[in-house]
């Protein structure tokens, strides 16, 4: 047994109303050192959530080691997954590759909650910026055309990005027409998307825009501007951005 492991037990006979949150941090610090991907990995992983409490409270998880957190729940199947330092990735997520799909990278710091989906298909890829948010439920699904996500930008829960649409010329029914699309998805560093928002292909959120919840986002939205409704439309400008121009987006990992 660990000296570490030990002390806390210890300290659980002393204090019982401090404890055991020690006791759970000390056995979760033994097993993230060796959690990751990999069929071992994942059971230390596993191993690391047994006394932890959910959700939110297990984001420091990631920061224990720079391989970050990947949930035993979650479901990986992309062989083009490229994670950077210290990402988490939450219950029950589905990062998925299908027929001619692209990578998807997420940056450093970056967060992926609970029951996200994040679908590359026919030429399509996701990047996802360093200390980025995508909440609970968001569905990033990107085929013909990227989705780019730029630094620290929030995507708010059970929001959903399609880069593509399916053809509806008359005469034919529309699975049977080809995948098409007015061009990538871009969301601008800083921005942030309110919940249960649908953005649609070809169109690029300004850096530190403003998107309000349930928005349907058909066309451009200027740096700094709030937009709102269905469709959305400008109703107010931030005014001057107070940040600085950031760093391109880095990945400083390539495996996982
Ligand atoms: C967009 C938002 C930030 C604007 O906040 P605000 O600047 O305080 O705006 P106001 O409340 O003054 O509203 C301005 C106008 O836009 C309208 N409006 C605001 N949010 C709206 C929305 N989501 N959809 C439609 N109209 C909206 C208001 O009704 C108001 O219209 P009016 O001038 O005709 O009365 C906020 O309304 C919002 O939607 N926030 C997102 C919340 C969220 O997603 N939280 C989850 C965290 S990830």
């Amino acid at each position: 047994m660990s000296m570490r492991l030990r002390l806390a037990m210890q300290e659980v006979l002393r204090d019982p109303q401090v404890a055991p949150r020690k006791l759970q941090s000390t056995w979760a610090r033994l097993w993230l050192p060796l959690a990751g991907l990999s069929p071992a990995g994942r059971m230390a992983a596993r191993l690391a959530t047994w006394f932890a409490p959910p959700y939110k409270a297990r984001r420091w998880f990631a920061d224990v080691h720079p391989r970050g957190f990947v949930s035993p729940r979650a479901a990986i199947c992309h062989r083009g997954l490229r994670l950077g330092l210290h990402v988490f990735i939450g219950d029950d997520v589905t990062i998925i590759q299908m027929d001619g799909g692209g990578p998807v990278e997420i940056g450093d710091k970056a967060s992926v909650w609970g029951d996200a989906l994040l679908e590359t298909g026919e030429r399509g890829g996701i990047t996802i910026g360093p200390e980025s948010r995508i909440n609970l439920g968001v569905h990033l699904i990107s085929y013909v055309a990227p989705i780019r996500i730029g630094r620290d930008v929030g995507i708010g829960e059970g929001s959903a990005l399609f880069s593509y649409n399916h053809g509806i010329a008359p005469g034919r029914p529309y699975m049977e027409q080809p995948l098409q699309s007015k061009g990538p998805i871009v969301i601008d560093d800083h921005a942030w998307v309110g919940l249960g928002s649908i953005v649609l292909d070809g169109v690029r959120i300004g850096k530190g825009a403003i998107v309000g919840a349930g928005s349907v986002v058909t066309r451009d939205v200027p740096d700094g501007a709030i937009a709102v409704g269905v469709p959305a439309r400008v109703v107010g400008m931030r005014g001057e951005p107070s940040w600085t121009a950031a760093a391109p987006p880095s990945w400083s990992r390539t495996d996982a």
